[in-house]
């Protein structure tokens, strides 16, 4: 066979183990791996390099308007190449439904608005209004094109669906093979809280992390869990931010629950005391949950480590730090008029492998793990996040030596801030293919606007979850987890 593109004499990373090797691709799939290829179209040379699949990003609010209708200043153009720099082949951000919004019609939207990403793209579901015809004819037209994962809030006015509502969905998704996401606060807790804080007159940035306390987010897990249970039904929980919330997430994972969960780059590396930076600097570090503190970041690797976390997504929220972003209510506002979210798209992996695997907190089969493979499972990636003949060609090839400081240039987003400024970081993606196309080469663009394909995934594979009393599908093998934490 005469390979299109050969990757020659790097260090081959999957979950299972690392060694060297060379991979032939053809036709936008990984075609062969031996010791040895000749021959091949184009060759890259990865000597001293480690290769492994592109990363897939499952948590990233892309051309995206927030329930208050402030737009993202990521669209799938600079999102996805953002992603990209960042080591990431593929992604799956949301679609939005706004109440009163048609499914089909959110989706012709996102549909012209993915359009434009240089990686391959799918979408995750937000669904704030689930009336009959959304229930009974919506989800699942959305689910027949590979739409396979819908998200709720249990927070936030605009989008909180209330517990009724959830279960729908819950049902829904069951009947279907799909699985549910929930971003879970208790939103008359935070509620309450806000009022208190206002009666005294505490609205700088800093109070955004006392409103949204530890326990709201932990009865709001429980509570998500336990609908799920009641319906019979995959959950996912999304940045899980303390370690109460892990605890009952590990505790209900050996209790059978088909549960899932993540946790972000933010809550590992970043704490409240962020928020108290002068000014309304602090607001850049508004994201909902809150950030918290550096024994929770200490507790977030620790259930890294033993798999209760399937990955560690960016939750990129970029709003600008001016008038169309975090200050479009004015530029001295309350907190609860400030737009929550931070970006980070870029930075997930990087920095992930930097404090991880260079860190030790983590190996790199782990980290393989976390960034692309478990994921592929979960969210029905099936031709994603592997490398083994017959999967596409989404490779991201990594110089494991490098040493940078993070800055918000080289995020290539269309952001005016990175909250990681001035970090140093060791081990950098520096060519990333999607289906076998070279996007970025050495740290410059090689992409074309729109060479991204949408691609549609399959049910979620509930073997894969961890706690499942499957002896093939051993979560210590399947998510390269120390069991013993
Ligand atoms: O603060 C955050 N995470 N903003 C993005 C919207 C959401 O909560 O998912
Ligand atoms: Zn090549
Ligand atoms: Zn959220
Ligand atoms: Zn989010």
């Amino acid at each position: 066979m005469t390979f299109d593109c050969v990757i020659h004499g790097g260090q081959i990373a999957t979950t299972e183990g690392v060694s060297t090797g060379d991979i032939g691709i053809k036709d936008g799939k990984i075609a062969a791996l031996a010791d040895k290829i000749e021959g091949g179209e184009h060759r890259i040379d990865a000597g001293g390099r480690i290769v492994m699949p592109g990363g897939i990003e499952t948590h990233a609010h892309i051309a995206q308007e927030s329930s208050s209708g402030v737009m993202t200043a990521d669209d799938y153009l600079s999102g996805s190449i953002s992603a990209a720099f960042g080591g990431n082949s593929s992604f799956i951000p949301f679609a939005a439904q706004q109440r009163g919004e048609n499914v089909d019609d959110v989706l012709a939207t996102y549909d012209a608005r993915g359009s434009r990403s240089v990686i391959d793209y799918s979408y995750h579901l937000i669904i704030s209004d689930p009336r009959e015809e959304v229930l009974t004819d919506q989800l699942p037209r959305a689910f027949a094109r590979g739409i396979t994962s819908f998200k709720v809030f249990m927070t936030y006015d605009l989008m909180n669906i209330g517990d009724g509502g959830m279960l729908d969905i819950l049902t829904v998704a069951r009947k279907h093979g799909a699985i549910t996401m929930v971003h879970a606060e208790n939103n008359d807790m935070v509620k309450w809280m806000n009022r208190q804080l206002a009666d005294r007159g505490l609205t700088a940035p800093r109070y955004h992390a006392i409103s949204r306390p530890e326990l709201a987010e932990q009865e709001a897990i429980n509570r998500a869990v336990q609908l799920a249970k009641l319906a019979d039904a995959a959950l996912f929980v999304v940045h899980v931010s303390t370690e109460g919330g892990a605890e009952i997430i590990r505790r209900e994972q050996f209790n059978g629950a088909k549960l899932f969960a993540e946790t972000c780059p933010q809550y590992l590396s970043l704490t409240r005391n962020d928020l108290d930076r002068p000014g309304m600097e602090g607001a850049k570090y508004i994201c909902s949950p809150p950030l918290r503190d550096t024994q929770t970041q200490e507790a977030l690797w620790h259930h890294i480590r033993m798999g209760t976390f399937v990955g560690v997504h960016s939750d990129h929220a970029p709003y600008r730090a001016d008038a169309t972003g975090k200050f479009l209510n004015g530029s001295d506002v309350p907190y609860p008029k400030i737009a929550n979210g931070m970006p980070g798209i870029g930075l997930r992996l990087p920095w992930l492998f930097s404090e991880g695997v260079v860190g030790g907190r983590i190996t790199l089969e782990q980290f393989v793990a976390l960034s692309s493979t478990n994921t592929a499972k979960v969210f029905g990636c099936t031709t994603k996040g592997r490398i083994a003949p017959g999967m596409d060609a989404d490779i991201a090839i990594w110089d494991p030596e490098a040493r940078y400081t993070v800055t918000l240039e080289d995020q290539h987003d269309n952001m005016d801030y990175t909250p990681l400024d001035g970090r140093e970081l060791r081990g950098r993606p520096e060519t990333v293919l999607t289906r076998g196309e070279v996007i970025v080469d050495k740290g410059e663009l090689k992409a074309t606007e729109g060479q991204g394909r949408f691609f549609g995934r399959a049910p979620v594979d509930l073997r894969a979850r961890p706690g499942a009393p499957v002896k093939e599908f051993d979560p210590a093998q399947n998510f390269g987890t120390d069991l013993r934490g």
